[in-house]
């Protein structure tokens, strides 16, 4: 399986896809990495490994259009079968959307549909966490669709909030579960065994 990661920051995710592809438990491999900004740590981490990284930062472009045909070029060129978005902080319009069908997954750190949609990313999610109380947070990886963390969801874990939580310790928590989840459900795709009935997505028994 041929992946393409789109990455805005330290690419701590985009680490545990190429680590797990590297050592076989993800049949597949990491083709290119693409950043929305320039200098962030994601980048340094494809060099170490010889990935071709890309920066398309939004602001080049005159739209949103524009943008993502520029993204779907260098993808289509690497022949991407999988596109993983990991720590991507722009919302994808129909048009790339479209153009990956079905092919496009992301990760978000909060039990979907809790703590999701716009404005909820990085940090604000555990803030929010924080702030309404509750006791069970978590991971979600998710294809994504024409919404906002809106996608069929293909796997979940629940992190425990601990009484003495802050933002950071929180987040390093949901951050490991990030890093053991998203490798299993690239894992579960490349091998063919996610089946997506409506809004399910079943995931079919190994025989
Ligand atoms: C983290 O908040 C993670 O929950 C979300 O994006 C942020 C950074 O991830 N997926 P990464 O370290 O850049 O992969």
């Amino acid at each position: 399986l041929r992946i393409g990661v789109l990455v805005s920051g330290s690419g701590t995710n985009l680490q545990s896809i190429i680590d797990k592809s590297e050592s076989g438990y993800i049949p597949g491999s990491v083709e290119l990495v693409i950043s929305s900004k320039s200098g962030v740590y994601a980048i340094e981490r494809a060099k170490n490994h010889n990935i071709p990284a890309y920066v398309v930062a939004p602001k080049n472009y005159s739209t949103k259009e524009d943008y993502e045909d520029k993204l779907i070029e260098i993808l289509q060129s690497h022949n991407v079968d999988l596109v993983v978005l990991a720590g991507f902080i722009k919302v994808l319009s129909p048009h790339f959307v479209q153009a990956f069908a079905g092919r496009i997954m992301n990760i978000h750190p909060s039990l979907i549909p809790a703590f999701c949609g716009e404005g909820f990313y990085g940090e604000k999610v555990h803030k929010a966490v924080l702030d309404y109380g509750v006791k069970i947070t978590g991971v979600t990886v998710h294809f994504v669709d024409e919404g906002a963390d809106t996608g069929p969801i293909i796997l979940q874990r629940a992190v425990p909030v601990m009484d003495d939580d802050t933002v950071e310790t929180l987040a390093a928590r949901v951050l490991e579960e990030e890093h053991k989840i998203y490798p299993e459900a690239v894992k579960l795709f490349a091998e063919g065994r996610l089946k997506v009935e409506g809004r399910r997505v079943k995931i079919i028994k190994q025989e």
